[in-house]
């Protein structure tokens, strides 16, 4: 059985003091509410969130991680100083790390190994372009960014991974996948991983879906068969938005 998983990726929005206001708002109102919940701010908004939410059981993520240890990587964040902040959980391979900052496959798998190896918990992001998809190459580039994104990732460490796809079109466009489409797609991952990894770990690995999810699309979109939670960006900037989508997952 798979426990629904809500994220929100907050992206280059909230100030530390946005933050962690956002960040108490969430703790209260989301107090017993039985569903797994991940929050991401900024490198810098990190702290005053994790404080903010200390007491509850939502998940405090960086949206970013290097895959190197230490040293002269101007701008770059390590696993272990988010790890000396308390956050074991990271977004890796979103498709804005891809198309504005250059993170391929290859690079993206660095980060993956790194990060595991350090003992984080893993969101990998995959999704098609439009052109891809008009071009009918979604199958294609799934399989290049599951296979290549987990190349050298055993079945134990599938447990600290959870696949986000969001299909690019359909991020900040208010253009949601319709549910059958994320559904297809969702199982085409699946038989991905279980290809790769056998049945047992394909059941149980948790497949987020992102792009223009919002309360009024949730619903439908979680209550598909391969669809297990949700990657929210634009809603889940506010606890008025965001919660409501948290609930859906209840249902
Ligand atoms: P939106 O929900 O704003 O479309 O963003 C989705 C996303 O990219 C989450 O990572």
């Amino acid at each position: 059985m798979r426990k629904p998983y809500i994220a929100g990726n907050w992206k280059m929005n909230l100030t530390p003091s946005e933050g962690a206001k956002l960040a108490a708002e969430l703790k209260d109102q989301l107090k017993g509410v039985d569903v797994k919940v991940m929050i991401a701010p900024s490198f810098v908004t990190l702290p005053a969130v994790v404080e903010a939410v200390k007491g509850s059981n939502i998940i405090v993520a960086a949206q970013n991680v290097s895959d190197k240890e230490s040293g002269a990587y101007t701008g770059e964040v390590s696993c272990q100083m988010l790890k000396d902040l308390g956050v074991n959980d990271v977004i890796i391979g979103h498709s804005e790390r891809r198309s504005y900052y250059g993170e391929n496959d290859e690079w993206i798998n660095r980060k993956v190994k790194y990060a595991l190896s350090q003992g984080m918990n893993i969101d990998l992001c995959v999704g098609e372009t439009l052109d891809e998809r008009k071009g009918g190459h979604l199958k294609e580039v799934l399989s290049r960014q599951i296979k290549v994104g987990l190349s050298d990732v055993s079945a134990k460490d599938m447990e600290r991974i959870t696949i986000a796809y969001e299909p690019v079109w359909a991020i900040g466009t208010g253009m949601t996948a319709t549910s059958d489409d994320a559904d297809d797609a969702h199982a085409y991952i699946r038989g991905l991983i279980e290809s790769l990894y056998g049945k047992t770990v394909a059941e149980n690995t948790i497949i987020q879906y992102g792009g223009s999810v919002k309360a009024s699309n949730a619903k439908e979109l979680l209550a598909r068969k391969n669809i297990d939670g949700a990657l929210v960006g634009g809603a889940s900037l506010s606890a008025d938005k965001f919660v409501p989508i948290v609930k859906c997952a209840l249902e």
